[in-house]
């Protein structure tokens, strides 16, 4: 597996993965998806991608792109993600991977701290995140459907 700095081009195959992972962990739990179609997750990895502000990375096996990692740089607390990994291949250690390069670049470029927000039913990057030793701060919650008066 290799592990680049994200291109333009590489937009279209992030999307499709952006997708496709966060809509299988979200569906296993009976959650709408964080991003509600291939065309938006792909204009979201196109806008990372384009933004000075944020740095991204893929992993690429044989020429063929199995996911990739942002990170938000316009503060001295840089924020992580989204980062996604292919579903067909999870469970690799690709996502520990793409995690600790970023983490490695953040280190090099001095940032103060590194922050994520994760959904609490996602135990598995929930194990990754804090073997990597990120610490749980607090709880946030997301409300959903109309306001009440
Ligand atoms: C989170 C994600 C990127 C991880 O990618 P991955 O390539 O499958 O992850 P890895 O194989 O490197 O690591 C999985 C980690 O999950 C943990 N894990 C694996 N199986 C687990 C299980 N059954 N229960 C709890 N934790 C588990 C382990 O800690 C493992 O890390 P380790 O091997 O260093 O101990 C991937 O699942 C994904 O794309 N999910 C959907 C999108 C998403 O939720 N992104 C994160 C939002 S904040």
């Amino acid at each position: 597996m290799v592990i680049r700095e994200a291109a333009a081009a590489d937009a279209v195959g992030c999307g499709r993965i952006l997708y496709a992972a966060f809509a299988a962990i979200a569906n296993q739990h009976n959650f709408p998806p964080d991003f509600p179609s291939v065309a938006v997750a792909t204009d979201v990895v196109s806008m990372l991608i384009a933004h000075p502000g944020f740095h991204g990375l893929v992993a690429e096996e044989d020429g063929h792109i199995v996911g990739s990692n942002f990170m938000d740089q316009r503060s001295p607390i840089a924020g992580i993600g989204p980062i996604s990994v292919d579903p067909a291949v999870q469970n690799r250690r690709i996502g520990h991977t793409l995690m600790q390069a970023m983490l490695d670049y953040a280190r090099m470029c001095d940032h103060a701290g590194i922050r994520l927000v994760q959904t609490a039913y996602h135990n598995r990057s929930l194990a990754l995140y804090t073997r990597l030793g990120f610490v749980t701060r607090e709880p946030l919650s997301v409300m959903r459907g109309r306001r009440s008066t």
